[in-house]
């Protein structure tokens, strides 16, 4: 039967010697410098000013006053997530700026573009996206950003990296003190890697665990949350080697912008579902966190959870995601995703 160690052993002995640079983390004394982000290049010769210009919503925009100040949810014109990546997207206006209406189309279209993510990460998580909106069949295949708030409505879920738990705060906007313990990981460090990154996420679950009485962790939030993880290490740096600049991993994090003013541009190699499969297992090994049973960590699992299945069994566990996915397409990658995750 499976046997997740000895596929991870394998797994692990085969990337040790395709990834020199892990470990190159370069270190030097002293505390992290919290110094603006925002900071322009000054070599001008290579560094393009040709990028999207930044528009994060306005306290205020639109017409809605249902909202409390700050809350990044505003209006009801502009629209937010719990994601930095996509608010981020959002906020270059690269995905719609409303953060409504998106497509599976339009995402795959704005994922590529904005971060050079692949057409089959766009396909599974935009189905789950999907499956977050109340009413997908009646309304249209789309979701807002707001929508994926929904807590573990499949993807958001406790123990964020930057984010409060739904049951003790505001699971949606950037949270300043739950980030900084993050960044403690990072101390002196000038690169995000897999080994301080992976125990960074870690140290967030443990912390959530102990102390939200309503915490819950199931396998699917265990696969998420690694492919989170992997997806800031990715798209902030390089989908192979996971190796990312820490100014551009706090741009998008704190100010939800992408770096572009730091020299940061989309990377040359694409992110897609078996790159951050990879990358999952590589961060879990740096953790030594148990993988629930029966789940093979990797491409298959991430695939399969997103469209509804169980990691375990590949049998349905989420009928609503499952029914999106024939609809949308993503469940023509199920076959493959099936065999991956059973001994059939
Ligand atoms: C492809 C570009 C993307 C990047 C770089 C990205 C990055 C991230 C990261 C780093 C987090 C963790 C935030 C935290 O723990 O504080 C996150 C969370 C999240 N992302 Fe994305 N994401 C991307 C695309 C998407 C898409 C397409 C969706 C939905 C369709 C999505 C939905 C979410 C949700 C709901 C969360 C909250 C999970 C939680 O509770 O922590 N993301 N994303």
């Amino acid at each position: 039967m499976k046997s997740s160690s000895v596929l991870l052993a394998g797994v692990l002995a085969q990337y040790a010697s395709a990834f020199p640079g892990m470990g190159n983390t370069r270190r030097e004394a002293g505390l992290l410098p919290l110094k603006p982000l925002a900071k322009a290049v000054t070599t001008s010769s290579s560094a393009s000013t040709n990028y999207p210009p930044w528009h994060p919503p306005q306290t205020g925009e639109g017409t809605s006053s249902s909202f409390a100040e700050g809350d990044h949810r505003s209006d009801h014109h502009i629209v937010r997530s719990p994601c930095p990546g996509l608010n981020s997207l959002a906020n270059h206006d690269i995905c719609p700026r409303s953060g409504k209406g998106y497509t599976i189309p339009i995402l795959t279209d704005c994922l590529k573009r904005g971060l050079n993510v692949g057409a089959d990460f766009a396909l599974v998580v935009g189905t789950a996206g999907i499956g977050s909106n109340p009413n997908p069949l009646t309304s249209g295949l789309y979701f807002d950003l707001d929508m994926l708030d929904r807590h573990d409505f499949l993807i958001e879920h406790d123990g964020s990296l930057s984010r409060a738990d739904a049951s003790t705060g505001n699971n949606y906007s950037f949270n300043q003190t739950i980030w900084d313990t993050v960044l403690a990981y990072y101390s002196g460090m000038e690169d995000a890697a897999i080994p301080v990154a992976s125990k960074a996420r870690y140290n967030r679950i443990s912390t959530e665990a102990a102390r939200d009485p309503n915490f819950s962790y199931s396998p699917v939030q265990f696969i998420l949350s690694y492919g989170e993880t992997a997806l800031y290490l990715s798209t902030m740096g390089d989908p192979i080697t996971g190796v990312a600049p820490l100014e551009y991993v706090r741009s998008l994090f704190e100010q939800e912008k992408l770096p572009y003013e730091l020299g940061w541009q989309p990377p040359k190699t694409t992110t897609t579902l078996a790159s951050l499969g990879a990358m999952a297992i590589q961060l879990n090994a740096a953790s030594g966190e148990q993988i629930p049973e029966g789940v093979i960590l990797g491409e298959n699992s991430l695939k399969a959870v997103l469209i509804g299945l169980n990691a375990a069994t590949g049998e349905i566990e989420n009928n609503a995601v499952y029914s999106l996915a024939k609809l949308t397409g993503a469940l023509g990658s199920v076959t493959s995703a099936l065999k991956g995750l059973t001994s059939l």
